[in-house]
């Protein structure tokens, strides 16, 4: 069987046939608890929320006060977005930006953000390269926080949901950071709330000026 490239094409088809299929048990689908964990009691600020899929983390955050920008290049993913922030109510809905993007060409906007979350995104180039990138767009003293899930479960070997995919690892986000630019709060991998599906590369760092 062919490798999947995990391109535009690739999650658009996803997720309309997820969304046709199963758009209620979507909408259900928790924000996601490290950024949640991580994010509970920061004070609200600008967020960039890169790969935003079905929206749960973006629409977390605007109903905890913070301008998010989402980005995805799924249309049908954002349109779902859309229309859960609407269901959310005005005061949300306004909060949020939602583009069109992809990641591996969209630039955003330098030091903007006060943080930049990018959850589960594979990435289609050198993974240094992507941190960096998604680091610049952090303002001074604000926050960038990774998440990639680990192709193989470290116990058994067994590849996981994200195996033949490049995601975000400890490895490759701390030798991306410069340490005189940042401070790393967390870098480690936690194992996935269901077991046998492998760990989480979790990483949260801070600019420190
Ligand atoms: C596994 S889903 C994760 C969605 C969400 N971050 C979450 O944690 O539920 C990966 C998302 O990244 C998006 N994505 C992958 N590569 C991308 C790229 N190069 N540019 C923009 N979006 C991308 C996909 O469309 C998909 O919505």
């Amino acid at each position: 069987m062919s490798t999947p490239s995990f391109d535009q094409d690739f999650w658009e088809r996803l997720w309309t046939k997820t969304l046709r299929a199963h758009g209620d048990a979507v909408a259900r689908r928790p924000p996601n608890a490290h950024l949640t964990a991580e994010a509970a009691g920061v004070p609200p600020g600008r967020a960039l929320d890169a790969g935003c899929g079905h929206g749960a983390e973006t629409l977390w955050l605007a109903a905890h006060g913070w301008q998010v920008t989402a980005v995805d290049f799924s249309a049908a993913a954002l349109a779902h977005a859309q229309s859960m922030a609407a269901v959310a109510g005005p005061e949300v809905a306004a909060r949020v930006e939602w583009i069109e993007g992809d990641l591996s060409t969209w630039t955003p906007p330098p030091g903007r953000f006060d943080l930049v979350t990018c959850l589960y995104v594979h990435v289609a180039g050198a993974v240094g390269d992507f941190v960096r990138r998604m680091a610049t767009a952090v303002a001074p003293r604000g926050t960038l926080f990774l998440v990639g899930h680990r192709p193989f479960d470290p116990d058994t070997g067994a590849p996981t949901a994200a195996a033949n995919q490049v995601q975000v690892s400890v490895e490759a986000a701390v030798a991306a950071l410069d340490p005189a630019e940042w401070s790393l709060d967390v870098a480690e991998e936690r194992p996935r709330a269901v077991a046998g599906t492998g760990v989480d590369a979790v990483i949260r760092a801070h600019r420190r000026s």
